[in-house]
């Protein structure tokens, strides 16, 4: 169900098409393609990509010129909500009855003058590999570039969380929109899904398994699941990156 060539061709013959970098219906939204490179293969909008490709920290690269400094987050957009036992709101999934859980922020990041995006400190949050639970629908995994203003602090609820190690619970829940409300909409973005490498399920994606209000709070109004086929899409970034530049604690 992958191959590298093929996911190549398909970036290079669909490279003038505009589409949206972020999922439908998911919020906030970019329209600029941040380019994302795992080992020479390239992110293109809702790529299904294998778990053992994306387990390391990809290159990121991006087409045009940036002024000033950055923040690169990964969000996974499918985290079953009643998988998080914790009362109250729950910062929206893509799916139905499911939210988020936050898998990388880097903050202090410039492009150099090649392209790349280089992180000049110790990332907020490390680079966690997607594990989406074995026998589920695939996950989908939201990469964004956001501005980071000279006095940028993280919003209240993050603000003095440890989000730093990968298997941190605070992590659960983490809302981009939140960030968005402080820095603006993403300047740009990309996605991909991975599903769990054990699972060879294909066939109809399900909804999360739905909390109850009074114990686990709801997940927030769900947005329309366009289902495992949806189009493929990319633009016009087809900058191809060879070298990890990001520095890893
Ligand atoms: C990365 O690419 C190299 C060369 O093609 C290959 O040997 C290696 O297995 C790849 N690593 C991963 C994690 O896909
Ligand atoms: C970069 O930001 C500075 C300070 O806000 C501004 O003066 C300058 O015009 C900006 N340059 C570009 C190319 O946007
Ligand atoms: C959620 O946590 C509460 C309190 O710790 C516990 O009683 C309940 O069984 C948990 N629910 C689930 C679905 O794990
Ligand atoms: C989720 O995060 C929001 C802040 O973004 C917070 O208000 C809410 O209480 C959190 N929900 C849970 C269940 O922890
Ligand atoms: C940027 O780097 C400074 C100095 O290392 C650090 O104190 C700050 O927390 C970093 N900001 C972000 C958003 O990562
Ligand atoms: C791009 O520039 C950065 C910063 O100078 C450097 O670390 C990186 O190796 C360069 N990448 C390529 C592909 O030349
Ligand atoms: C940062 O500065 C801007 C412009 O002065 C201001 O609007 C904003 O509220 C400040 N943000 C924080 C978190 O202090
Ligand atoms: C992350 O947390 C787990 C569980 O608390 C711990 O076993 C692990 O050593 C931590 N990793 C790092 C890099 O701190
Ligand atoms: C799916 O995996 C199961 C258990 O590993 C195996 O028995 C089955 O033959 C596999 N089905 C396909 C279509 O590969
Ligand atoms: C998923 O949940 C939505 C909203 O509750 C419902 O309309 C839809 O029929 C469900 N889909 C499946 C496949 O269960
Ligand atoms: C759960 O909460 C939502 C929104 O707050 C509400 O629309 C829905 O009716 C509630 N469901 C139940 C079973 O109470």
């Amino acid at each position: 169900m992958y191959t590298p060539s093929w996911t190549a061709a398909c970036a290079l013959a669909l490279s003038t098409l505009a589409s949206a970098q972020t999922p439908p219906g998911s919020s906030p939204s970019a329209s600029q393609n941040l380019a994302v490179s795992y080992n020479g293969t390239q992110v293109t909008p809702n790529v299904l990509l294998p778990q053992p490709l994306v387990a390391t920290q990809p290159s990121v690269t991006y087409s045009s010129a940036l002024n000033g400094t950055y923040m690169l987050a990964l969000l996974d957009l499918s985290i079953s909500a009643s998988s998080y036992n914790a009362s109250g709101p729950k910062a929206p999934g893509l799916e139905p009855c499911r939210t988020t859980r936050l898998h990388w922020l880097q903050g202090n990041v410039t492009r150099a003058s090649n392209g790349s995006l280089v992180a000049g400190s110790a990332p907020i949050a490390m680079y966690a590999g997607p594990m989406p639970p074995l026998n589920d629908i695939p996950h989908t995994y939201t990469f964004y570039l956001l501005r980071q203003p000279a006095n940028f602090t993280l919003p209240a609820w993050d603000a003095g969380r440890d989000l730093l190690n990968a298997s941190a619970s605070a992590r659960m829940n983490f809302s981009i929109q939140a960030i968005a409300n402080q820095v603006g909409a993403p300047v740009a973005a990309n996605y991909m899904r991975v599903q769990n490498a054990k699972n060879n399920a294909t066939g109809t994606a399900s909804n999360g398994t739905c909390p109850s209000n009074s114990t686990t709070g709801n997940a927030g109004t769900p947005a329309p699941y366009t289902g495992v086929a949806a189009t493929m899409g990319a633009n016009a970034a087809l900058v191809l990156v060879a070298v990890l530049a990001f520095a890893l604690l």
